[in-house]
């Protein structure tokens, strides 16, 4: 069965670019960020990982721990790695899997086999620190993902987990944030101290709470 939202996020033990990796270990107490690539010396791929390592500090200061997989080997990442540092402007600063006999990709359901029977699709997991996964997306191959899309989100779910807030359409960090349904009015002043605006019974927004 796939994975979901809540699910804890199965642990595996990997080779990859920086050594034997157990997931759960190098997450320690940190967020995770999981994502797959379809394949190594691809063009959309050089320039996702040329954009998440010039994100690294980002993802860092937000606590989140990056990991990237393909299901190429070692040796073809570490080869790979010095062209995406050439031509993206970058040091690729976070480990990729080489999960050449698709451990991880099968038991992160990574392999579409109506989209590419051999390759992974561009799969995100978001897992917070409870190991439990937050977010999951999936691009197709054709499609680079957007890490400062990403980030956004992360900013949401770490602002969700902690206040009794949801975050508005095209939310960004900063902006006003929307009263959870579950909060009756009476308790908002003592919760939301910066105030409310009532634009209906059942969206009430406020300042984000946590600034
Ligand atoms: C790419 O990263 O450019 C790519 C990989 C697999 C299929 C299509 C594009």
């Amino acid at each position: 069965m796939s994975l979901r939202l809540g699910d804890i996020a199965p642990d595996f033990t990997a080779d990859s670019t920086e050594g034997k990796i157990n997931f759960h270990s190098y997450l320690g107490d940190s967020w995770g960020i999981l994502f797959s690539h379809p394949a190594d010396y691809t063009p959309v791929c050089t320039t996702e990982l040329g954009a998440a390592a010039k994100l690294k500090e980002e993802f860092g200061k937000r606590n989140v721990k990056m990991l990237a997989l393909s299901v190429d080997g070692i040796d073809s990442h570490h080869a790979w790695i010095k062209d995406i540092n050439e031509t993206q402007h970058t040091t690729v600063n976070f480990p990729i899997i080489a999960d050449e006999d698709r451990k991880v990709s099968e038991l992160y359901d990574m392999i579409h086999p109506n989209a590419n029977e051999k390759l992974t699709v561009r799969s995100v997991f978001i897992i917070g620190t409870d190991k439990k996964i937050k977010l999951i997306i999936t691009y197709p191959a054709s499609t680079g993902r957007n890490f400062d899309e990403l980030l956004r989100v992360i900013d949401s779910l770490q602002l969700t987990a902690n206040y009794s807030v949801a975050t508005p359409a095209d939310w960004k960090h900063g902006e006003d944030v929307v009263i959870a349904p579950a909060i009756k009015n009476e308790d908002i002043p003592a919760k939301f101290p910066k105030g409310h605006k009532e634009i209906k019974p059942y969206l009430r927004t406020t300042p984000q709470p946590n600034l």
